[in-house]
């Protein structure tokens, strides 16, 4: 099979998953097809207790390269108007996912016909990215255990086709996520004085919330508090009995990540005790950052350059990616590549220019022969 079936083959399969889009934890068709194919060329999967998502291997012995894609889609009504848009109302593969998952099955398909027996490649097809639990549950089998390297890689919408783009360092934000419940006492809109108002609570809790990033954290750190559901009362003669707000703190070190953490379980219970009511806070503890080591974005640079694919440094970002898991064990680099520009990912006209496929899997293979042989070199 030479590169240009494999090429079109990923191109086919993009397609079908594009139609057939399935949220976090249900991937199970595109789980299936992915089974099949890599069965029908020969390609040994792991027997490992997932439900959904796969580590497929190529190769023996070390070094053990592990290169992950992810490949759930997000619960949105597709607007695309692509002849091969989403047929599953109210899912989409609004984050490229079904890129990554075609570009990751093209690149097993060439590993596999080149026949390199210099190391082992593991190749994961991860379930559940867009509820950070995927990772977790690929981390918890030990497959990984003795990976030397991991890559992930991710779409773009901001640059045109083909563009490769990374940084050393922190390339995403540590993501974690909290609701507040304020319980307070109802009353008739006329009598507030027989209430404990919780939207007094709410409303300063949020003006209070405020203080975190401009009173607590190094102003030279990025960091984000971001109260973005907030609901309280049902009626407008009726002071409610309680309230609710949920959101979302971005950071990218650990030292502010505990802090800002800290601080909002401190004023929320501050602001509604001293409005004669409580709160209780449920914080729900996402990805770290996402931190690329220096050696390796090197070799992303020059895989780029041999492929004669712009580099670009990424911008900086505080979005989540449960890739940053891995990188808690394994030192590695989360690479991006431009697919043409055009709507963001999470927009419901989003979409991806499928000739990407070329160089994506043209890049992906090039990068984790690149990752065996410079291992093999430090080991000389
Ligand atoms: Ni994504």
């Amino acid at each position: 099979m030479d590169i240009a079936n494999i090429v079109a083959l990923a191109k086919e399969n993009f397609f079908w998953l594009h139609r057939h889009p399935e949220l976090s934890g249900e991937e199970f068709q595109t789980t299936e097809r992915m089974k099949q194919i890599l069965a029908e060329h020969g390609i040994d999967i792991y027997p490992l207790p997932l439900a959904t998502g796969l580590v497929a291997h190529i190769g023996s012995g070390t070094p053990v390269v592990a290169f992950r894609c992810d490949i759930d889609a997000l619960p949105l009504q597709e607007e695309s108007g692509l002849p091969y848009a989403s047929e599953y109302s109210g899912k989409m593969h609004a984050c490229g996912h079904d890129f990554h998952t075609a570009t990751l099955l093209g690149i097993a398909l060439a590993l596999k016909h080149m026949n390199h027996s210099k190391g082992t490649v593991k190749l994961i097809f991860q379930p559940a990215e867009e509820t950070t639990s995927g990772a977790r549950k690929i981390l918890e089998t030990g497959i990984l255990g003795d990976a030397d390297v991991i890559f992930g890689l991710h779409c773009c919408a901001a640059y045109p086709r083909g563009t490769v783009i990374s940084r050393e360092g922190f390339m995403n934000g540590a993501v974690d996520e909290f609701r507040i419940d304020f319980q307070g006492t109802g009353a008739h809109a006329c009598r507030p004085y027989q209430a404990a108002d919780p939207s007094m609570m709410i409303g300063n809790f949020i003006l209070a919330a405020q203080s975190i990033v401009s009173r607590n954290i190094n102003p030279f750190h990025p960091l984000v508090v971001g109260i973005t559901h907030i609901e309280a009362g049902s009626a407008r003669n009726i002071i409610p009995g309680s309230g609710f707000v949920e959101g979302t703190i971005r950071s990218l070190y650990p030292e502010d990540r505990c802090l800002a953490k800290s601080r909002l379980l401190s004023l929320a219970k501050g602001v509604a005790e001293n409005f004669g009511g409580h709160a209780k806070v449920h914080i729900t503890e996402g990805p770290p950052a996402t931190n690329n080591d220096r050696k390796w974005v090197e070799v992303v640079q020059r895989v780029a350059g041999r492929q004669s694919l712009p580099f670009v440094t990424a911008p900086d970002s505080l979005s989540g990616e449960d890739f940053a898991f891995y990188q808690k064990r394994i030192p590695g680099t989360f690479v991006q590549i431009g697919t043409g520009v055009g709507p963001m990912m999470h927009n419901p006209a989003f979409r991806i220019d499928p000739e990407t496929l070329q160089e994506s899997i043209a890049f992906g293979t090039d990068l984790i022969l690149e990752a065996i042989s410079t291992l093999n070199e430090n080991r000389d």
